[in-house]
């Protein structure tokens, strides 16, 4: 198992990630428009040559923002999304950033979960701010964590 940057050549598996787990998911060329922004970074977890996990993220001054943790279906519950995001934490420490945050979906409790047990709290909300099939709107929940040597 490795971890290591994401980089151009994995934006269609990325994408492909994305779409399998949200409503209209980022394309390829979104994806590489991301990490051609030299404010944003990704990192993925690969096994066997097999693309299990990314996470993409903002850096703009002491804050970063969270754009997307992705763990392949196949390889949830087995630590990968803890790992790439304690790795950020650790990494984003380093850069002298003290605040994380990131938006999520009202109705993703397995998310709002594992964002809950490392430590980010509701910041607010956008009501009706995600579409989903069929006229739907869900509310986002922007979380944010404060970084700190400790933690
Ligand atoms: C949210 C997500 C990234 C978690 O990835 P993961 O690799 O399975 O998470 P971990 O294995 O590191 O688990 C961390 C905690 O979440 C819990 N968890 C993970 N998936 C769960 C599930 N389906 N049901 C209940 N708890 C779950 C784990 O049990 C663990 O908690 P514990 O230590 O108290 O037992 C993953 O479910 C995912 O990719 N979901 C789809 C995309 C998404 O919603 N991303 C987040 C919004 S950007």
């Amino acid at each position: 198992m490795f971890i290591t940057p994401l980089v151009q050549s994995d934006c269609s598996k990325a994408s492909l990630l994305h779409q399998q787990s949200f409503y209209k998911g980022w394309t390829e060329k979104d994806f590489k428009d991301f990490l051609n922004d030299p404010l944003i970074y990704g990192l993925k977890i690969t096994k066997d040559d097999v693309l299990t996990s990314i996470i993409l993220w903002r850096e703009v001054g002491n804050e970063a923002e969270i754009l997307t943790l992705i763990v392949d279906a196949t390889y949830q519950k087995q630590g990968l999304a803890s790992l790439l995001l304690k790795t950020l934490m650790t990494h984003l420490v380093h850069k002298n950033i003290s605040q994380v945050f990131l938006e999520v979906a009202e109705d993703n409790e397995v998310a709002l979960y594992f964002y809950k047990k490392y430590g980010f709290h509701l910041l607010n909300k956008r009501p009706q701010y995600y579409k989903r099939e069929g006229n739907k709107c869900v509310t986002a929940l922007n979380l944010m964590k404060k970084l700190s040597r400790e933690n």
